[in-house]
């Protein structure tokens, strides 16, 4: 059967309303890919997987929680959406609502959204704004402005953005058969981590697939989860998660409790040394995405979690795509030639 989207896939699981009006992009069905060889890098024992939800239609997850906050919004006769973003979510809200044919208004801290989620929202044609503050500001002038004007916020404050991102444990159950033993994902601005353990707890009552352990991943300069309070000045080359004052903070503290996991914080370092070993793998991720990976990793090295004979997940949430200049700011440049064979061979066979 055709593949429709997380809508028509898991809608009877969501709690949504019936002037729900599906906009879809086919969103979900990502792939689960076996890592075995990074398994063994880390130290073996376990069997490691990667969902990569940087193949969704705009290349993060958020494309999940998206495609029911805009088919909410527009069933209910919304004309215009807003968000504050680090990125992804603009260029999500942006597609969607190019989707529904709803104005969409994207307001991002100024100098610090990755090339690849600016020209995606730009191109999807949102208005966008930069503000001379961070993620955390923005997000507070877009709650203010949605509750003056009839403008719908599609940040994850919107309970209907956790609704379909809680389809990414389901399908993880459902292709493993249970849930995995744990789950490690980067931790922002908190939605994300929140729909995962409200996704895993409904389909454990439904199904009885078991409950993971979750280990939530913040960048070491971004870490207020951690920290035990907001950062005023976040900062990390993840800038996906550069965020101070996760509005979802306390159910994510609640789901890495709940789950008997935990939240940590993983260095800049630490989280460009996962993405590199990511890549060596075939799976280029942004660097956010990289830090669920980079916390397993840190994990280990401290012999704080016991992973033997055990099933982990790790959430790459977006991809690399959307964050050249991370790669290129550092890659030496590639080397030119003539047009001339003698000169290809001898650089190929390490003659040059
Ligand atoms: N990974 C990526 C690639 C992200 O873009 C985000 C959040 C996260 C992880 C963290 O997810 O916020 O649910 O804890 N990006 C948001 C945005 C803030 O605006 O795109 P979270």
């Amino acid at each position: 059967m055709a593949y429709n989207g997380v809508l028509s896939r898991y809608g009877s699981l969501l709690n949504i309303p019936s002037h729900t009006k599906p906009i879809t992009l086919l969103e979900g069905n990502t792939p689960l890919i076996p890592m075995p060889r990074l398994a063994e890098e880390l130290g073996g024992g376990f069997e490691l997987f990667v969902k990569f939800e940087g193949m969704n239609p705009t290349g993060s997850f958020k494309d999940r929680g998206m495609t029911v906050a805009i088919s909410e919004a527009v069933g209910r006769g919304a004309k215009a959406v807003i968000c504050a973003s680090t990125g992804n979510t603009a260029a999500s809200a942006a597609a969607y609502a190019a989707r529904a044919g709803l104005r969409a208004i994207v307001i991002i801290p100024q100098g610090k959204v990755a090339a690849g989620k600016l020209a995606g929202a730009v191109a999807y044609g949102a208005q966008v704004i930069q503000i001379e503050g961070s993620f955390d500001d923005a997000l507070s002038m877009v709650v203010q402005i949605s509750q003056r004007h009839p403008i719908a916020l599609v940040n994850s404050l919107n309970p209907y953005r956790l609704e379909g991102q809680k389809t990414a444990a389901f399908e993880i159950c459902d292709e493993l058969g249970t849930a995995p033993d744990w789950l490690c994902l980067p931790v922002g601005n908190a939605g994300n981590i929140t729909s995962y353990w409200m996704g895993f707890r409904q389909y454990d009552s439904l199904k009885q697939s078991g409950l993971p352990h979750i280990l939530g991943v913040q960048a070491a300069g971004a870490a207020p989860l951690v920290l035990g309070h907001p950062v005023s000045n976040p900062e990390t080359v993840a800038t996906a998660i550069r965020i101070g004052k996760p509005a979802r903070g306390e159910e994510a503290l609640q789901a890495a409790e709940q789950s008997q996991g935990r939240i940590i914080a993983v260095t800049d370092d630490e989280i460009l040394n996962a993405q590199r070993w990511l890549a060596a793998n075939g799976v280029w991720v942004e660097p956010a995405s990289a830090a669920g990976i980079a916390g397993l990793a840190h994990e280990l090295r401290a012999r704080k979690i016991d992973l033997k004979r055990k099933r982990v997940v790790a959430i790459c949430t977006g991809h690399g795509l959307k964050d050249p200049e991370i790669i290129v700011r550092r890659m030496p440049i590639p080397k030119v030639l003539p047009v001339n064979l003698t000169a290809l061979e001898a650089l190929i066979l390490g003659e040059a």
